[in-house]
């Protein structure tokens, strides 16, 4: 055989081999289970935005989860008919957060700041974590992963935004 077609063989090899390595690799994790069945598409639907929640969206590293007493605004009286409304009070009561489990997450020895993004670069939330005021469900898997680090500097390249390793590698 000829040798430029041995190569080309071993590359398309190479090539499958990777896809599905890369699709093996490709583990997602299991859904999780949240305490409370959250709506965001109702809550959103009624005159409040996303920062009265997630407070630290626009000048903070992380966005952070809403403490209860941001709920005991609306819910200090029944809204609605569903059945999880009252647990809001019940944690409320007991003097509990509600224990939601923040799925959005990097690896360890990745940095992201929420305020660069939403604040400096002024990104809509949408380009990350998809429409919320759309979500009828609790959030139970991440929506970053897509976020890798190709990703991340593409986008970083365009804007004219460092590269540097120990921007986000601290
Ligand atoms: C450039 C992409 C990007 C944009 C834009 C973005 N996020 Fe995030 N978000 C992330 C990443 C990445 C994580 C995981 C961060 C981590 O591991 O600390 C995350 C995590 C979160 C979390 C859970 C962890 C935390 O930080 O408390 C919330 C809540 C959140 N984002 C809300 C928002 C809201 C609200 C907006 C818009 C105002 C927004 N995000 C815009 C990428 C983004
Ligand atoms: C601005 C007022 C307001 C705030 C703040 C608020 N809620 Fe609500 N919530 C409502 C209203 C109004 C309804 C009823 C919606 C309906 O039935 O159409 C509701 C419904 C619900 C329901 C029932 C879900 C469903 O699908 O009908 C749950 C659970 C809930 N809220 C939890 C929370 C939690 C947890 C927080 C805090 C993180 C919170 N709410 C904050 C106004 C609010
Ligand atoms: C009334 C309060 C409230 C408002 C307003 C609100 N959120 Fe949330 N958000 C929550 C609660 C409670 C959770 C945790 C439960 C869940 O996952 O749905 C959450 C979870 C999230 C998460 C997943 C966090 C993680 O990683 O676990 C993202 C992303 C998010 N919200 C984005 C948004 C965006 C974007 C907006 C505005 C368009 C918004 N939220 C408005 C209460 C709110
Ligand atoms: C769609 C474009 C876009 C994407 C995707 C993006 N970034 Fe950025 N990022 C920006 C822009 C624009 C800035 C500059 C903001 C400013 O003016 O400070 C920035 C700034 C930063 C900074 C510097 C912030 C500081 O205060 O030093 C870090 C760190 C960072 N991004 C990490 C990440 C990581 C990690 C990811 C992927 C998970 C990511 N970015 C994805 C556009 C993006
Ligand atoms: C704009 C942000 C950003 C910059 C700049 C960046 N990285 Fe990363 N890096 C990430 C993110 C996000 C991940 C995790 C997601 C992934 O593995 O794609 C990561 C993962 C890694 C990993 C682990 C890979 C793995 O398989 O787990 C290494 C090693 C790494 N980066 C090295 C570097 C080096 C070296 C540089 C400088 C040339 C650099 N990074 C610059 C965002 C960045």
């Amino acid at each position: 055989m000829k040798k430029w077609l041995v190569k080309l063989g071993l590359l398309a090899l190479a090539g499958a081999l990777g896809a599905a390595w890369g699709s093996f690799s490709f583990f997602r994790p299991k859904p999780v289970t949240q305490p409370i069945a959250f709506n965001h598409k109702k809550h959103l639907a009624e005159d409040i935005s996303c920062k009265d929640c997630h407070q630290h969206v626009e000048e903070g590293v992380h966005a952070t989860l809403p403490a209860v007493k941001a709920c005991l605004l609306c819910h200090e009286e029944a809204k609605g008919s569903h059945p999880d409304e009252p647990k809001v009070r019940d944690y409320a009561k007991e003097n509990r957060e509600i224990p939601w489990i923040q799925v959005n997450r990097m690896v360890g020895h990745v940095y992201f700041s929420h305020s660069a993004h939403v604040k400096y670069a002024e990104m809509d939330c949408k380009e990350c974590h998809g429409d919320m005021k759309e979500k009828e469900e609790a959030v139970t898997v991440s929506q970053v992963e897509h976020l890798t680090m190709g990703r991340c500097m593409a986008c970083h390249e365009e804007k004219g935004v460092s590269n540097d390793c120990l921007g986000c590698h601290k």
